[in-house]
């Protein structure tokens, strides 16, 4: 009986880990931070619109519609075929991660990136599913691609 009930409270514990955990493996979060489907025009949109992401603030993509585009941080015109969607993900997330002095804001900075609650989404600058629409829309940005 007791071995049945500590089976139950792993299954539990284990399946609740694998939605909310964003794991590091390397540079990459490799898995999606939310199940739920991602969209690249989506992405396009708050990576230009000055309310969410304001990436442009500081990026460029080419062909992009939009009538300011910064060059701070690197053009991102080409992305997708030097970064993997999991490489994007750990960029947006939260840069400082991977350089202690970048100027890059982190979007989906938790306390402890290892144990996460729902509950503190609405800490973070965007949401999950926000950052995933933004990796479909980079993921998207290649050489020879319109
Ligand atoms: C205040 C300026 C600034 C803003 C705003 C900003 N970034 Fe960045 N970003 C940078 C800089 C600078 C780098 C170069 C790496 C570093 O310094 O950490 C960078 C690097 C990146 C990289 C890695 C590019 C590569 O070639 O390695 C990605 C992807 C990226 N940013 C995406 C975004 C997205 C998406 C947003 C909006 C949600 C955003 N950035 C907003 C400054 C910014």
């Amino acid at each position: 009986m007791k071995t049945i009930l500590w089976a139950v409270l792993m299954l539990i514990g284990a399946s609740a880990d694998a939605e909310v955990n964003p794991q590091i493996f390397g540079d990459a979060i490799v898995a999606p931070l939310t199940e739920r489907p991602a969209s690249a025009a989506t992405g396009e949109h708050l990576f230009v619109s000055r309310d969410s992401g304001h990436c442009v603030l500081c990026h460029r993509v080419q062909g992009l519609d939009a009538p300011f585009q910064g060059d701070i941080g690197p053009e991102l015109s080409d992305v997708g075929d030097r970064l993997s969607p999991g490489q994007l993900r750990l960029r947006i997330v939260d840069s400082s991660i991977l350089n202690a002095q970048t100027i890059m804001p982190p979007y989906y900075r938790r306390e402890n990136l290892h144990r996460v609650a729902n509950a503190f989404e609405g800490e973070t600058v965007l949401t999950a599913l926000q950052i995933e629409h933004l990796v479909s829309y980079l993921s998207q940005r290649r050489s020879g691609v319109p």
